[in-house]
């Protein structure tokens, strides 16, 4: 049995993934892993059909495929989604038709069920025989339960490769809308001072995108500052070297135009709207470099206080994995979501309204300074960070941990000497049957009281 490993590592061999399939390997000396560093040679494969092609081959001889990679800002790396997109432009999608498919990653486990989700939904319309997937947190392998739990997903995946085990398909396919928008009725936003930027990739002349953007930019009053992706020098996506976890400092310095992007253009701006197109279940690949290569920031929120909505063209509504990914990026940035237009959600005339809407909501949330409340995504995500910095990535991201030391987000609960000693002071005395009855009987009343309290002394509105 010969199963091909597609590797999304861009560190190619050099890789924690790897190690977990090596694993795998050494668990099952029968089996054939034939290992593809799609990721490291994209540009190569971009380039060299013969040498795609090639790779291609040696899937569809394949009994099985293995998606292998890390996880690069919630989804695959850039270079990984760049040879998906090959495969539905390069029309190779047959080679890929009824074969099992099962998915590895490894990961921090920050949002890896956005990627894995993202996989599956690509295995589903590869009409791949979607086995499931494996999300390991890349130090797993040190951990004999985990090596345990790992070698039992390989036998099961083994299994269902020989009995040929269908699929439960998860998502159906994508339908394209078929709107044609123009814009119309735009009643000026005045922007009051405020910097507006909307940075957009594939706005092809005419095309839907183009007239949305359009639409918004002018909106604004004066109109919103436009920047195409494809003009900003991109020389690559991220290695993955993570050189800049020590001084925010990216192996690209001075070598291509996006750090000075970033920080002139991005970090500027008050208003940031993100456009593109839905390319297979994500936007392009060159938006997913955009956001790979925004991680010599390091695991803080950079975009504070900013105010963010998106416009898509494309099946976004029926992607609803994709939303979830960027209502999750901007609450780790600590901004505002303004929302999202895709030419999906209705009519030319809704479009309208909704361009007219995220436009005006934009500027008075960036005025009144307002930013939703963090959700369980920038909860959630904030702790699982704080704890990895502060343990065993702090070596590696010495510049994060400064910025967790210096802005008080080192706030474990164990440091909250008022709460221990009121905690062990109630669970000693509600041991007591008599103090226990009698909690319970006030429990309802004085949950309420300490905000009860704050209603009570509340002004009215001047
Ligand atoms: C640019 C970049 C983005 C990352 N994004 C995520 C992420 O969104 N979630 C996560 O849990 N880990 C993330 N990681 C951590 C890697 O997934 C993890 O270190 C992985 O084990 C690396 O595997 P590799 O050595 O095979 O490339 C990211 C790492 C890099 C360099």
């Amino acid at each position: 049995m010969k199963i091909a490993v597609l590797n999304g590592s861009p560190k190619g061999q050099i890789s924690v993934t790897m190690q977990y399939v090596h694993f795998l390997e050494r668990k099952f000396p029968g089996i054939e892993f034939k290992f593809f560093d799609v990721a490291l040679k994209i540009k190569k494969l971009e380039k060299d059909d013969k040498a795609f092609q090639e790779i291609i081959a040696e899937i569809a001889a394949a009994d099985a495929v293995l998606w292998a990679f890390p996880l690069y800002f919630l989804l695959v790396a850039s270079q990984y989604k760049r040879f998906i997109e090959l495969i539905f432009e390069r029309n190779v999608t047959a080679s890929f038709r009824g074969k099992p498919a099962a998915v590895l990653t490894t990961s921090i486990n920050f949002f890896d069920y956005t990627a894995h989700n993202y996989i599956h939904a690509i295995c589903d319309d590869l009409q791949m025989n979607y086995f499931g997937s494996y999300s390991a947190e890349m130090n797993d392998l040190m951990k004999s339960r985990e090596r345990q739990r790992l070698k039992t997903f390989g036998e099961l995946f083994i299994m269902a490769i020989k009995d040929g085990t269908p699929s439960i398909r998860n998502n159906k396919p994508l339908i394209a809308p078929d709107v044609v928008f123009a814009a119309e009725k735009i009643t000026p936003v005045e922007t009051e001072g405020k910097k507006v930027l909307i940075v957009v990739d594939d706005a092809a002349e005419g095309s839907n995108l183009f007239q949305m953007v359009e639409r918004l930019r002018q909106t604004f009053s004066p109109a919103a500052e436009l920047v195409q992706l494809k003009d900003i020098d991109i020389k690559g996506g991220c290695l993955g070297c993570v050189q800049c976890g020590f001084d925010n400092v990216c192996a690209y310095e001075g070598k291509d135009g996006f750090i000075d992007f970033f920080n002139q253009k991005i970090k500027t701006a008050d208003i940031l709207f993100f456009a593109g197109s839905v390319h297979d279940r994500y936007l392009s690949s060159l938006w997913k470099c955009y956001f790979d290569r925004s991680f010599f920031n390091g695991h803080i929120p950079v975009l504070p206080d900013k105010q963010i909505g998106f416009v898509i063209s494309g099946p976004f509504s029926q992607i609803y994995n994709l939303r979830e990914i960027f209502e999750a990026s901007v609450e780790m940035q600590h901004a505002g979501l303004v929302g999202f237009v895709s030419d999906d959600m209705g009519s030319p005339a809704e479009i309208n309204v909704a361009l007219q809407n995220i436009a005006s909501r934009s500027a008075i949330q960036s005025k009144l300074g307002y930013i939703q409340p963090p959700t369980f995504y920038q909860v959630a995500g904030t702790k699982l960070f704080r704890d990895a910095v502060w343990s065993r990535l702090r070596v590696v991201f010495q510049a994060d941990h400064r910025y967790y030391k210096e802005h008080g987000m080192y706030n474990f609960p164990q440091k909250n000497y008022k709460w221990r000693i009121i905690n062990s002071t109630l669970v000693l005395l509600t041991k007591i049957p008599a103090v226990r009855r009698e909690f319970i009987k006030r429990m309802k009343t004085e949950m309420i009281k300490p905000c009860a309290n704050v209603v009570k002394k509340t002004e009215p509105r001047v």
